[in-house]
C-alpha cells in the first residue's frame, strides 16, 4: 500500500515537473510570437548593404546539405547528432512548423531566394544545416571542384558569405540566431563556437 502511495506521488510530481518545463518553454514561444518578426539571421550579421549585393547579384544559391556529404563525409556525420539538425522537430509540439517567423532560425535560407519555403517544396533545407551557418554554398563547390580539375593549386576552401575566412560573420550568424531570448546555448560561448571548428569526428575531438 505504502509503495502505490509513494508512487503515485512521484507520478504526480513527475508530472508536475514536466509541465512545469513546458511551460517555461512554451512561455519562451509565447513571448517571440508577440515580438517583431526577426531579421534574416545572414542578413544581420553581413549588414544590409553588403548582404543586398551579394544576394542581388544572383551568384549565391543553397544547395542542401547532401551536396556537401561528397567532399566533408566526415563533418556531415559528425552534424547528424547536433540539436541544428533536429531544429525543425522543436516547432511540432506547439503546432508553428509551417510559421515563418519561427522557420527564419529553425531553417535553412528562410525567406531568401533559393531558401527553404516548407516541407513540401524544399525539404532538403529543413533544419539548420551547414549552409544555415556559412550561407549559400554553391559558389564554394564550383570554387572546389574547378582547383580539384584543374590540379594546379590545392582548394583550401573560400566562396562562402560567412565562411571560415570570415570569422567575425559566421560569429555573428550565431548571435543572430542565438539572441537573449534564445540564449540557453551561451554559457560558454568560445566552448560552443570552437567545438565547430572540430566537428569532425575523425580528427578525435
Ligand atoms: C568538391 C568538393 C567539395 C564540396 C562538394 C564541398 N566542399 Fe567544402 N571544402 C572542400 C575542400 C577541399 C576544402 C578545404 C579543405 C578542408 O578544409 O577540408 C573545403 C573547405 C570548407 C570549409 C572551410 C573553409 C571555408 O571556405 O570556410 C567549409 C566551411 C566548407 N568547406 C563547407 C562546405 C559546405 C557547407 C558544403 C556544402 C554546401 C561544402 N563545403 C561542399 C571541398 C568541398
Ligand atoms: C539559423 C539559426 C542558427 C544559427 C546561425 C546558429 N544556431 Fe545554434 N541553434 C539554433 C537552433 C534553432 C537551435 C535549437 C535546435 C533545437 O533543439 O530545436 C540551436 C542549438 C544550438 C546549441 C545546442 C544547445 C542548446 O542550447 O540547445 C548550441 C551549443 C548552439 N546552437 C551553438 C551555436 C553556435 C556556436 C553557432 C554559430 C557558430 C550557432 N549555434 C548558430 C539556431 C541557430
Ligand atoms: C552552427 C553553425 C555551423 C554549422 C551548422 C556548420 N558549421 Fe562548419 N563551421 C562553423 C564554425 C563556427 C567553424 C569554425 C570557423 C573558424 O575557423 O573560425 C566551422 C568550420 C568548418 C570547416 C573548417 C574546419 C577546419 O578545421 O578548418 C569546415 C570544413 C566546415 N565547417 C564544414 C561544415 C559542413 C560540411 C557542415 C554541415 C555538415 C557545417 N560545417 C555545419 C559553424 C558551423
Ligand atoms: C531569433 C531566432 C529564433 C526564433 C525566431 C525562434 N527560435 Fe526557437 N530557438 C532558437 C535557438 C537559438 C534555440 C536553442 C537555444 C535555446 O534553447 O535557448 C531555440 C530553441 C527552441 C526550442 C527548445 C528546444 C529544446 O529542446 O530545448 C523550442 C521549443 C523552440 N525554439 C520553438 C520555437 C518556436 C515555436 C518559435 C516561433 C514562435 C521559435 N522557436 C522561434 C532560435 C529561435
Amino acid at each position: 500500500m505504502r509503495v502505490s502511495y509513494f508512487k503515485k506521488i512521484s507520478a504526480a510530481l513527475a508530472l508536475l515537473f514536466f509541465v512545469n518545463l513546458y511551460a517555461v518553454e512554451n512561455q519562451r514561444v509565447i513571448d517571440e510570437l508577440n515580438s517583431p518578426m526577426p531579421e534574416i539571421p545572414l542578413k544581420q550579421s553581413m549588414g544590409d548593404r553588403a548582404y543586398n549585393d551579394a544576394i542581388n547579384s544572383g551568384e549565391y544559391s543553397y544547395v542542401g546539405n547532401s551536396k556537401c556529404r561528397l567532399c566533408h563525409r566526415n563533418f556531415f556525420l559528425g552534424r547528424k547528432q547536433d540539436p541544428h539538425d533536429h531544429a525543425m522537430e522543436s516547432l511540432v509540439t506547439s503546432g508553428n512548423e509551417k510559421n515563418s517567423h519561427c522557420l527564419m532560425c529553425h531553417s535553412t535560407g528562410h525567406l531568401m531566394p533559393t531558401g527553404f519555403i516548407d516541407m513540401e517544396k524544399t525539404p532538403r533545407l529543413a533544419n539548420v544545416q551547414c549552409e544555415g551557418c556559412h550561407g549559400p554554398g554553391n559558389v564554394h563547390i564550383a570554387l572546389a571542384k574547378d582547383k580539384t580539375k584543374n590540379e594546379v593549386k590545392k582548394f583550401t576552401g573560400g566562396g562562402f558569405l560567412a565562411g571560415a575566412d570570415n570569422p567575425k560573420i559566421l560569429e555573428n550568424m550565431c548571435k543572430s540566431c542565438h539572441t537573449q531570448r534564445w540564449n540557453k546555448a551561451y554559457h560558454d560561448f568560445e566552448k560552443a563556437y570552437d567545438s565547430y571548428k572540430n566537428a569532425d569526428p575523425n580528427t578525435g575531438h
